[in-house]
């Protein structure tokens, strides 16, 4: 971490935080090095999120065959409070009784914020129950996070929100060694933690354990995390939903190329690659690829570097797991949580998990 910039408003409502590394472009070019030179070819999917992605991504949102979405906020439409409520009671009981904690209000943590769209029935039901709101939205790409960021403190005058620009691993510890566990200018009371949108999902599975591991290391007992998971279901609504007749989808895997043309100079013709997505059962997940159409040399003159492709081979970039409730429960005890409830939309596709934190965080 290089820089902490403070963007403040005239009301000091904002605080923007900027962790990302000021040799970003660096450690982008050796990933793309690495990963264009290892064998299988991969790419990660972190980088599909410059501004162009970041907007292509909100438009896969809007899509009829991505369901994530619109069941995510089917479930917030009609349960906001309801999750609240039973979020702050988890809280609550975990607290030792008496404790001023107790009636502190609530702060809410998101990782992955983006535009923050869906984040708002939580934000308002939140409001319902308290006069104030913190919210610390954690995002890796800073123009989204400042736009949603000033969208919203329009909408909420009693919203104040200190946004941390940088990719989770840095910013839960910077959290965490900044306020001995506790999110920073929550004046220790306790936190919502979000990890909305099935993100947990594009996670390698050891990925996703160590991941939650550090989330609970930050969460104090009393803490909570609302987990936005995707279900296992049929290849037809899987596969569709990755790869849409649009071709959104397509062109948000493809921007990953446009964008290393972009930043390296490289000459990566995009009519030449393919956008893949299948679901495989047995892995229980979708897998995304950039397939080349022919046999070809790309020259990337920034990174000193030329990488052949055979006709057909593959750039892993993308792998999105899906999750049933038994696999969700094993997850949350190898983590240090407990799942205390879970709501699904109606058709069943996706399911918001309230982990409670059940077992002390050094477990
Ligand atoms: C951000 N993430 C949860 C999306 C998903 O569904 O795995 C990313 C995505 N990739 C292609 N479409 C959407």
């Amino acid at each position: 971490m290089s820089s902490t910039e403070h963007l403040a408003d005239g009301e000091s409502r904002l605080n923007i935080h900027t962790l990302i590394e000021a040799d970003a472009r660096t450690g982008f070019a050796a990933d793309v090095r690495r990963g264009l030179r290892s064998q299988p070819k991969r790419l990660f999917p972190k980088y599909f999120y410059d501004t162009l992605g970041s907007v292509l991504f909100d438009a896969i949102c809007l899509l009829p065959e991505y369901y994530l979405t619109r069941a995510e906020d089917e479930i917030f439409a009609t349960s906001a409070d309801e999750i609240v409520a039973a979020a702050v009671a988890a809280t609550t009981a975990a607290v030792a009784t008496g404790g001023s904690e107790q009636d502190a209000p609530l702060t809410l943590l998101e990782l992955g914020s983006g535009s923050a769209a869906k984040t708002r029935q939580l934000i308002e039901a939140l409001l319902r129950r308290q006069d104030e709101l913190l919210y610390v939205p954690i995002d890796i790409s800073a123009p989204a996070l400042e736009t949603s960021a000033r969208v919203l403190l329009q909408s909420y005058p009693a919203l104040r929100i200190e946004g941390y620009a940088s990719d989770y691993d840095t910013a839960l510890a910077h959290l965490c060694h900044s306020a001995g566990g506790k999110v920073e200018g929550s004046g220790g009371g306790r936190t919502l933690a979000l990890f909305l949108g099935s993100n947990v999902g594009n996670f390698e599975l050891d990925e996703a354990e160590k991941f939650l591991r550090a989330l609970r290391g930050c969460l104090g007992a009393g803490d909570a995390l609302l987990l936005g998971v995707d279900l296992k279901k049929s290849r037809i609504v899987l596969e569709a939903a990755y790869d849409d007749a649009l071709g959104v989808t397509a062109a948000f895997n493809l921007n990953l190329l446009a964008r290393i043309n972009r930043e390296f100079g490289a000459d990566f013709d995009l009519r030449q690659f393919h956008h893949v997505a299948f679901y495989n059962e047995l892995a229980g997940r979708v897998e995304i690829y950039l397939e080349s159409l022919r046999e070809q040399v790309v020259r990337l003159p920034a990174l000193d570097l030329e990488v052949s492709f055979a006709a057909g081979e593959r750039v892993h970039t993308e792998h999105s797991h899906k999750y049933d409730l038994a696999e969700l429960d094993a997850l949350a005890a190898r983590t240090g949580f407990t799942r205390t409830r879970t709501w699904t939309d109606q058709a069943g596709l996706f399911s918001s998990n309230l982990f409670s934190t059940a077992a002390p965080s050094g477990f």
